[in-house]
């Protein structure tokens, strides 16, 4: 266990998993910030380990409190079963619990499902408070994501955090009751893509291509073509007609895909993703 340092690290991640790691991969690499303004906790000696290789010069321990007290932006990386106990850990409400220098974190929880008040009504009164929504592709930087601010964080504490997730990809300020929409579309929308890739790369099959060059085909195609749409700035709708002829091969594609309904077949499964989120977030209300 590394010794706390006399200054506020900056970024201190409680949970030093997959999500944390991507984090703070994404502030040493794009932010500029260096290891030696990132803390982490976990009760898993070999996360510990695998994270101080990741982010040399981190301090690393497995003492949630020493995380909370020396850092300015305490990240809860941990799964939302485990947040009740972590929240506790973190010693907050203490009478060290404000840290060396007399001031109190903020607070930015990225675990799905728990609602803003929850998290409030677990920490001291007063306490700043971001919740976030991020996915899987944040973990190569190309994340997409949303957040809200508690009652008590500032403009500015929302910046720092905009700034923070922008380094591992984009993401939008919404008021709570959307991030149910953010989790059914951006959060599980990785799952939706995955299924269109494969059922791509079997149509390829299908054709006669080996699996290799079909599932490279299939990914490339749409890493490919939401590049498009995010720099070319044109509509999914305009992209689609520019490279629909009459009579051609793509028309006769996607016919044959409405026929079989592609598109209410997504936007019912981010319906049906952001009504479950909806429910889990009013268990945790309740
Ligand atoms: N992965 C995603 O795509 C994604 C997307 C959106 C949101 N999220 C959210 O991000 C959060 C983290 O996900 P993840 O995939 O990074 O999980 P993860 O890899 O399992 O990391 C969480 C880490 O927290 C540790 N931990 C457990 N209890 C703890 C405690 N009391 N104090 C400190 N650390 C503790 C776990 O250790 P043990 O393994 O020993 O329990 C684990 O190493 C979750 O809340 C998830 O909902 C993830």
């Amino acid at each position: 266990m590394t010794k706390p340092p006399m200054t506020k690290l900056k970024y201190g991640f409680i949970g030093a998993g997959r999500m944390a790691t991507a984090l703070a991969g994404g502030l040493v690499e794009s932010e500029g910030a260096s290891g030696q303004q990132i803390a982490a906790s976990d009760p898993d000696k070999a996360i510990r380990e695998a994270f101080a290789q990741a982010i040399p010069g981190a301090l690393v321990t497995d003492d949630n409190a020493q995380v909370a007290r020396n850092c300015s932006v305490v990240l809860l990386a941990v799964k939302p079963q485990v947040m009740e106990t972590a929240l506790a850990s973190l010693a907050l409400a203490s009478s060290d619990g404000a840290g060396s220098d007399g001031s109190r974190p903020l607070v930015v929880s990225i675990a799905a499902g728990i609602p803003l008040r929850w998290l409030e009504s677990h920490l001291p009164p007063g306490t700043r408070v971001i919740r976030v929504m991020p996915n899987t592709p944040c973990l190569v930087g190309q994340g997409a994501s949303g957040y809200s601010l508690g009652s008590a964080a500032t403009v500015a504490d929302g910046q720092s955090v905009e700034q923070m997730l922008q380094a591992v990809g984009m993401t939008f300020k919404v008021p709570e009751p959307l991030l149910d929409g953010v989790t059914g579309l951006s959060g599980s929308g990785p799952a939706f893509v995955y299924s269109v890739i494969e059922a791509l790369a079997e149509g390829g099959i299908e054709a006669g291509l080996p699996k290799e060059i079909a599932d490279s085909l299939a990914a490339q195609t749409v890493a490919g073509a939401a590049k498009m749409v995010l720099e070319m700035g044109d509509s999914p709708a305009k992209l689609r007609d520019a490279v629909t002829s009459p009579g051609g091969t793509t028309l006769a594609g996607l016919q044959a895909m409405e026929q079989k309904g592609l598109g209410s077949a997504l936007r019912a499964a981010v319906r049906a993703a952001t009504l479950r989120a909806r429910e889990l977030g009013a268990k945790d209300e309740g």
